[in-house]
């Protein structure tokens, strides 16, 4: 997600904010912002683009400017332009604001505010924080001994629904800087009459080692004199200085080695965000405002094809399975690459949706262009927020699942299902499935974030398998149903990262060519959980070990039958096989990792490949 830095000391803070946003650049962005606060002016620079092209448009510093604020976005709301891009000044004119997180209610809120008098000039959620602590300050009565700036902040976040990590300024005020924290990170780094705000640590320890922490819905006020910290019932809050203890390097990845593997680890929270404020079980409903207006003719289309390359294809073959079994909706899934050139025949009624994670990918790009072309509703599933995918789709459901910088791709794939589910149930509710089982489906849904986390727990034992196989150079991973494109996502991953051959296959295929290739010692990695097929590839996995093949089994938690087939058993909660997909496909990107880890290869960035394929 974004970053954010704010200062408030004796020393000039242009360049301490500047430096601070450098050290979260790794947090991945798209645009980066500044505002200073001097003798009552609030000054506010800010662009699309990196920090050095921020650079390009600021002055030079004034030594007198001692208190700013800063901000590298990763765009949810609003695609990333300069307009969009934070701080954000309130209707006023006093209150500025950076934010890290979304605001789920943040298209009612607006409506309100504007039939308040409130003027909007950007796209984004944000701008509602603005506007909301403006119109209580310029509206409201304050409270009886209490600094109006700080009543007003903690009165508009009792309003909002969502997530956020804040830093505000109010012209009234030029010796105050504000904090809150709800959802997202915040810290503040206390140092010698200076101060910093800011997402994490990187930015803050270059300065001091001495920092607290704000729990959720509270805010923490700063001043030359000190600081306080208070909840939004304005009760005060004790808080206890705590030391950093990590390195700078350290910080920018967390406590993890490379990002992919930070970013599987991220999949509970970045499933949670994905589905956060979408998943209505009280009402019965899959919100997605994206595709609000085309919901319709979704739910009447005749058929719907799925466009994409390699990992978002995965996904899409999980979407065909599920649109056809929760919607019954004639559903394919076509490789972007082969789909622009085949001449496709898209009659009256087809619905085409492309997904990708990066919104790049010129294959993809160009199947949308053909489909559109050729008349069809064209929709998009994308991570990037106003990328070139979501810029030429009718319409399209963004991800929320935070910047993705590792080339392999984990977190974006099990969001795209996770939307490709939620899509397929609402679908479904509105066709032939009862409201039960449509209610069944988001409680069982909404428990995947959990159940991964239980997997994750299994890393270090499935770093023993990787190291157990890794001196084999063929791999065979083998699913059905469901888990047929598990399968073939296994073997992407561990493809793309170890550079071991691996094939991914319906598990009955076997017979038909490929249970040639077994000798002994193979690894064949199987995805045997508990569902209709069970049985059919228990008869698989003896096919294969009576061949010598190393049997590797992801299994459901409980399954004692299959311990005497497997060499290597991973297992994963029991969840409805047509959810199994985000559970299953966890331990097959850890495999990719460790075996990737254990032959010294360049895990977040490998040989040949580009995290987005913008070229043909
Ligand atoms: C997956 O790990 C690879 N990085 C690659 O197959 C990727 O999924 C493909 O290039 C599509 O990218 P996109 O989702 O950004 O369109
Ligand atoms: N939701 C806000 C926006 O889209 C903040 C995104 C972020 O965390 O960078 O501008």
């Amino acid at each position: 997600m974004c970053g954010i830095v704010a200062y408030l000391g004796k020393k000039t803070a242009q360049p301490i904010l500047i430096e601070g946003l450098k050290r979260l650049e790794y947090r991945g962005y798209d645009s980066a912002g500044l505002a200073m606060l001097s003798g009552g002016i609030i000054k506010i620079k800010k662009t699309k683009g990196r920090i050095n092209d921020l650079e390009k448009i600021l002055d030079k510093p004034i030594e007198s400017e001692t208190i700013g604020i800063g901000h590298t976005r990763w765009a949810t709301h609003g695609e990333p332009n300069s307009v969009n891009a934070h701080p954000h000044l309130d209707y006023t004119g006093k209150i500025v604001v950076v934010h890290n997180g979304i605001i789920e209610n943040y298209s009612t809120l607006k409506t309100w505010l504007q039939s308040e008098g409130a003027k909007f000039v950007s796209d984004t959620d944000t701008e509602v924080i603005s506007n909301l602590i403006g119109y209580f300050y310029a509206t409201g009565n304050g409270a009886a001994g209490q600094n109006k700036f700080e009543w007003a902040v903690q009165r508009a976040l009792k309003e909002i629904h969502g997530t956020y990590g804040l830093a505000i300024l109010c012209s009234d005020f030029p010796d105050t800087l504000i904090g809150a924290k709800n959802g997202s990170p915040l810290i503040l780094g206390v140092g010698d009459s200076e101060y910093l705000l800011a997402s994490d640590a990187a930015a803050i320890v270059e300065h001091t080692t001495q920092a607290i922490y704000p729990a959720n819905n509270e805010v923490v006020v700063i001043t030359a004199a000190g600081f306080h910290t208070k909840t939004l019932d304005n009760v005060t809050v004790t808080e206890t200085i705590k030391k950093i203890e990590f390195s700078l390097e350290q910080i920018e990845l967390g406590s993890f080695p490379h990002h992919m593997l930070k970013e599987i680890f991220e999949q509970p929270k970045s499933l949670s965000t994905c589905m956060g404020g979408r998943i209505d079980i009280q009402n019965n409903r899959i919100k997605l405002g994206g595709i609000a207006s085309y919901l319709r003719e979704l739910t009447r289309t005749r058929r719907i094809i799925f466009t994409a390359c390699g990992t978002a294809f995965h996904a899409g073959l999980v979407g065909e399975f599920l649109f056809e079994h929760l919607a019954r909706i004639p559903t394919e899934t076509e490789y972007a690459s082969e789909f622009r050139y085949r001449n496709p025949i898209l009659e009256d009624g087809t619905v085409v949706i492309a997904i990708s994670q990066s919104g790049e990918t010129a294959d993809t790009l160009a199947a949308v262009e053909q489909a559109k072309e050729r008349g069809a509703t064209v929709l998009g599933i994308v991570n990037v927020v106003g990328s070139s995918i979501a810029r030429t789709t009718d319409a399209g459901i963004y991800l929320h699942a935070g910047p993705e910088i590792g080339v392999a791709s984990t977190k974006a794939f099990t969001a795209q299902v996770a939307v490709l589910s939620m899509l397929a149930i609402e679908l479904g509710r509105r066709r032939h499935i009862s409201s039960f089982h449509a209610t069944e489906c988001m409680k069982e849904l909404a428990k995947i974030p959990d159940k991964i986390s239980r997997i994750l727990q299994q890393s270090d034992h499935i770093k023993q398998i990787a190291a157990a196989n890794i001196d084999r150079n063929n791999w065979l991973f083998l699913g059905r149903g469901f888990n047929y494109p598990v399968a073939l996502e296994g073997a992407l991953k561990l493809k793309e990262i170890s550079y071991i051959h691996a094939e991914g296959l319906p598990a009955a295929e076997m017979k038909h060519g490929p249970i040639a290739l077994i000798v002994d010692g193979m690894p064949a990695v199987f995805i045997a959980t508990e569902g209709p097929q069970y049985d059919k590839i228990m008869g698989n996995i003896a096919e294969v070990k009576a061949r010598g093949g190393k049997i590797i089994v992801v299994a459901t938690e409980g399954d004692n039958n299959i311990k005497k087939y497997a060499d290597h058993l991973i297992t994963v909660p029991d969840a409805p096989e047509i959810f199994q997909p985000m559970l299953t496909v966890i331990p097959l990107q850890l495999m990719a990792y460790h075996a990737a880890v254990l032959r010294g290869h360049d895990v977040d960035k490998p040989r040949n490949l580009a995290k987005s394929v913008t070229v043909e």
